[in-house]
């Protein structure tokens, strides 16, 4: 039977993901649609990703990992990189402080040394400051990509001198930047592209995807809320039987 489901008219009748993760895409077709530049499409891309970190919270999720930037966007014009990373800063200096006032942890993950000076700090200064803070955590993943990821947590584990007959899953998925994080319960993407595209491989192994052709800058609290609906009627069964 169909959960009975009202939200947002009434609380949630049924538990919502602990942690979805999002792969933000669409801005670029968005922006072209309207015969827009693709920035235009990033900038509506940032009031959405706004709209959606309330959305999770009203919702009841705890914990939000957005795609913002992938190992491979650097491969694309260099205008189009500066423009996204004006944004990043443009982001980070307007929503920092009504973060932290709604006691929101802010995490990036990635490789985040080819990043400019001036960012890198601000990031750190982001991290620093909401570091205790533990209503809501929301991670960006910036300059990511999960396979160099997990090349660097095993260098990581190398470099510690750990006996190959020690390792575990679990030296694996602590050495990874996403160690502090519990796995995304629900993967969503925007844009119409059923792929990972690099994003979160170890982490993904058991999460529930859920693709919609809906634009990352048309994406609002009515699509998030389908998607979760969708996710309520998910069986998740681990390998298992599913049975008792
Ligand atoms: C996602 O939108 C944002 C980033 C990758 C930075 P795109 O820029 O990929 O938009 P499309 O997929 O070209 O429409
Ligand atoms: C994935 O989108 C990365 C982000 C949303 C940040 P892309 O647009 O880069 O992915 P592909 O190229 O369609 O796989
Ligand atoms: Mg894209």
């Amino acid at each position: 039977m169909q959960p009975n489901l009202h939200y947002p008219l009434s609380p949630i009748p049924y538990t919502p993901p602990r942690h979805v993760a999002i792969i933000m895409d669409g801005n670029g077709r968005w922006a072209k649609s309207r015969g827009l530049p693709r920035t235009a499409g990033h900038k509506k891309g940032a009031d959405t990703l706004r709209s959606t970190l309330n959305a999770c919270r009203d919702a009841g999720v705890k914990y939000l990992t957005i795609y913002a930037f992938s190992s491979e966007n650097w491969k694309r014009p260099s205008d189009e990189i500066s423009d996204l990373m004006q944004l990043l800063r443009h982001y980070l200096q307007k929503e920092l402080d009504t973060l932290h006032e709604n006691k929101v942890r802010l995490r990036f993950i990635g490789d985040l040394s080819q990043l400019d000076k001036d960012i890198r700090a601000s990031i750190d200064d982001a991290m620093e400051m909401t570091a205790r803070n533990g209503a809501f955590n929301l991670t960006v993943a910036l300059s990511y990509g999960s396979r160099q990821e997990i090349v660097r947590a095993v260098r990581r584990i190398v470099e510690k001198g750990v006996a190959a007959s020690d390792i575990t899953e679990e030296t694996l998925a602590e050495a990874l930047d996403t160690a502090e994080l519990p796995e995304p319960d629900l993967l969503i993407r925007t844009g119409g592209e059923q792929r990972l595209s690099n994003f979160l491989l170890w982490q993904a192994a058991y999460t529930e995807f859920y693709f919609t052709d809906i634009l990352w800058p048309d994406f609002d609290t009515k699509h998030f809320t389908e998607a979760l609906q969708d996710y309520a009627g998910r069986e998740r069964r681990y390998g298992t039987t599913g049975e008792e």
